[in-house]
């Protein structure tokens, strides 16, 4: 696949992020699709890595309704979103002023919200309480630069050609045509090589999603269309999973933090159809 300069960077951090995953992108992706779905979007790191001219159009979506916004708001909002960051303050009180203004009906406000406490929030992550309130607690990264004016210009330009959807995947994977390329990275519902549960919203992804995506993948292969399906190692992942071609292995390193913190050797699952 012909690669060009990629300017636009995500502009989140978000649990389960693909990062890691980027360097082995191109080994996975087919020589050439028409429209690019990305249905459990987070912070869209394998989006951010595919040049806009090898594919016609992109279909971006999440249930996260608080994520979606912000890339619409990139999308259509751009100055009025940037003029919002550069009157935020990276200071706790200030941090807690706008955490607290959970209910704030203005979309390009929130949308600028999310991308301040992302930024200067504990840790990066997205976390809601039962009523569905943000409750991270402020970070102390006195000098991050939250604003980010040039890479959020650089996500409205990667953005002139996306469609954004706050949906389920199964609407998102109606819209796939043959010859299209979904790329799929769902919450992992198992933790790698145990039975622990890993919970990144309101609502766990249960077995019973995996099963529900496991038939959806189905339709992406009558279709005609590609996939590339992440996720843990597991025997239950294999077992959902058996109908689709055998996964490849891949290891990464990931630091396991709190007291004791230490590095481990992680191994996940990639399933495709993509053949090169
Ligand atoms: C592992 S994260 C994706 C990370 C992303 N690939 C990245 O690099 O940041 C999984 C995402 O799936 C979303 N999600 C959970 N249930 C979903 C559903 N039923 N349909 C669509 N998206 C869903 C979550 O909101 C979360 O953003």
């Amino acid at each position: 696949m012909e690669t060009t300069a990629i300017n636009a960077k995500p502009f989140l951090r978000w649990a389960g992020g693909k990062k890691w995953f980027i360097k082995y992108l191109n080994d996975f992706l087919p020589v050439k699709f028409n429209n690019y779905h990305e249905i459990f979007l987070g912070s869209a790191s394998a989006f951010f890595n595919i040049p806009a001219k090898s594919y016609k159009a992109a279909y971006l979506s999440d249930v996260n309704e608080d994520l979606i916004n912000a890339f619409v708001q990139i999308k259509e909002n751009i100055a009025g979103l940037i003029k919002i960051l550069n009157e935020f303050k990276n200071t706790e009180a200030y941090y807690y002023k706008i955490r607290n203004q959970h209910d704030h009906s203005d979309p390009v406000f929130r949308a600028a919200r999310l991308i301040f406490m992302n930024k200067t929030g504990y840790n990066g992550i997205y976390r809601v309480n039962s009523l569905g309130r943000f409750n991270v607690p402020y970070g102390h990264r006195e000098n991050v630069d939250f604003v980010s004016e040039m890479n959020l210009l650089e996500v409205n330009k990667k953005l002139a050609n996306a469609n954004i959807s706050n949906i389920d995947f199964e609407e998102a994977i109606a819209k796939v045509r043959k010859g299209d390329l979904v790329f799929i990275d769902p919450p992992y519902t198992v933790a790698h090589e145990n039975n622990g549960f890993i919970e990144y919203n309101k609502k766990l992804f249960s077995l019973d999603d995996q099963i529900r995506l496991s038939k959806a993948i189905q339709k992406i292969i009558s279709k005609g269309a590609y996939y590339l399906l992440t996720n843990a190692k597991h025997e239950k992942i294999l077992e959902i999973y058996s109908h689709l071609q055998r996964p490849k292995i891949l290891e990464r390193h990931s630091h396991i933090g709190g007291n004791g913190a230490k590095r481990e050797n992680i191994k996940e699952y990639i399933f495709t159809n993509c053949i090169k």
